[in-house]
């Protein structure tokens, strides 16, 4: 076996259309930035957060929103770079190829598709839950064994696989009607932030925040790594390289404007929670709507449960967005088979990767628990943020004289930090995460042995050259 074969690289400037039709370039940087903050603000903020409050960080919550948003700030500026720099929708997939050898890429690549199928399919789970709220209180309510996948008692969780098979249909129809869609929904959820924030704002009780750290720091850091969940998702905008307008400009923009925005949303919100209740009565499936309820605000809590069903449904819509289109890039270049690889002529839309990957999803939401294995999607964005920061450090090395439209201030420092970072918050997770996620990379090899190695178009190159 050669061994180079596993390191080869592609070319930075590689043509990414295959002279098929291509994506099309029509995003704008606030199309970007709401992406950004249509895949970050969802379960994270409406429905972690109580639980980390109650049972890890209590009120030094806020610590932990602070410490996961600074690792998270260390990777976007080294995403931002790199998207920048060397772009293509395959995002960190892409700057492996690009810097690190096809294995590594292959690998990262591997792991995108579980942190954005993982992360779309346990989001639905979350969302059927509030749909079902929501047909209950018009009258309206699905049986019981339409509520649950069989593991649960039941036959199948049909809200949640339908809602990512009608995302999978607008994600088909064009990426500037989602991108549309996303805006309209992205208004309502940060309409609904804006309540909370001002009914709370005025019954705080400073008594709340004693004792502050209940749970020392072991608690602020476990609390981070779980709440690290809120966070995932302005990753997904460099995956819209090839469909955005000026992206050497504007995905920087989008990630990094996204990302500050929804770090202020979360300190202010956290904040708030635990200030206006005592922090253990937070360990409920809907923290933020809970407490306008025992405050006296059932419409406020309304409007926040509206809220929470946007967000979460923007947040499926652009990771599963992203989904399509690492793996679109790994098929053009051969490490996927060749159907994923066609765009369609008139919706400019990778149409078949859509539906297939759409139904496997539905599948994994309607008849798994898959919400229970959902810290599988942290493990797997801290791998993929840790080496694009180490990206970062490699290509200044390897390739110093490439264009860097925006650059990562003080490099070496900050993307060392951003992988330290990571890495610290990977050792957080329990055990069994580590365990699952080695199983899945585990797979990954064995695929990569099996098919992607030889059918890789680099390696297909080579044998003919
Ligand atoms: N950041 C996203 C959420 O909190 C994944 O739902």
């Amino acid at each position: 076996m050669r061994l180079s074969g596993l390191l080869r690289t592609k070319s930075i400037n590689a043509d990414h259309s295959l002279g098929g039709p291509a994506l099309r370039p029509v995003l704008g940087p606030v199309d970007l930035t709401l992406l950004g903050i249509g895949a970050i603000i969802g379960a994270g903020i409406f429905v972690l957060t109580g639980v980390a409050a109650a049972t890890q960080a209590g009120p030094a919550i806020i610590l932990s929103y602070l410490v996961a948003g600074t690792a998270c700030a260390f990777s976007a500026l080294a995403y931002a770079e790199l998207a920048a720099s060397i772009g293509g929708c395959g995002s960190a997939y892409g700057y492996s190829y690009a810097g690190l050898g096809e294995i590594v890429a292959w690998m990262i690549g591997w792991d995108l598709i579980l942190e954005y199928s993982v992360a779309t399919s346990a989001v639905a789970i979350g969302w059927s839950a509030y749909a079902d709220n929501a047909l209950e209180a018009v009258g309206l309510a699905l049986p019981l064994v339409l509520q649950q996948g069989p593991l649960e008692g039941g036959w199948i969780n049909l809200p949640a696989a339908l809602i990512v098979l009608t995302l999978g249909v607008l994600l088909s129809i064009g990426v500037r009607e989602s991108a549309r869609v996303n805006a309209v929904m992205v208004l309502v959820k940060l309409s609904a932030i804006a309540v909370f924030v001002i009914v709370a704002a005025s019954h705080v009780e400073p008594a709340n925040w004693s004792p502050f750290m209940p749970f020392g720091w072991s608690g602020v850091m476990g609390g981070a790594a779980l709440i690290f969940f809120a966070y995932i998702g302005f990753d997904a905008v460099s995956t819209a390289a090839e469909e955005a307008r000026n992206p050497q400009r504007d995905l920087p923009i989008g990630i990094l404007v996204s990302l500050a925005v929804c770090t202020v949303i979360y300190i202010l919100v956290a904040g708030l929670l635990t200030l206006v209740v005592a922090y253990p009565s937070l360990n409920v499936g809907s923290p933020v709507a809970d407490v306008m309820l025992r405050l006296g605000y059932p419409w406020a809590a309304g409007v926040i449960a509206a809220g929470a069903i946007a967000g979460l449904t923007t947040v499926m819509l652009v990771l599963y967005y992203g989904l399509t289109r690492v793996f679109l890039a790994m098929s053009r270049d051969g490490l996927l088979p060749p159907v994923f690889a066609r765009v369609h002529p008139r919706t400019a839309t990778p149409v078949r990767v859509i539906l297939i990957s759409g139904l496997l999803m539905a599948a994994i939401a309607g008849f798994t628990p898959i919400g229970q294995v959902a810290e599988l999607v942290n493990i797997g964005t801290l791998a993929a943020f840790f080496l694009v920061c180490l990206g970062v450090i490699w290509l200044r090395y390897t390739h110093p004289d490439l264009p860097r439209p925006f650059r990562t201030p003080w490099s070496p420092l900050i993307p060392l930090l951003g992988a330290a970072a990571c890495l610290y918050l990977a050792l957080q997770l329990p055990l069994i995460t580590w365990l699952r996620f080695g199983l899945w990379l585990l797979l990954g090899l064995v695929i990569y042995f099996a098919y992607s190695r030889r059918h890789s178009a680099l390696a297909v190159a080579e044998s003919g050259a």
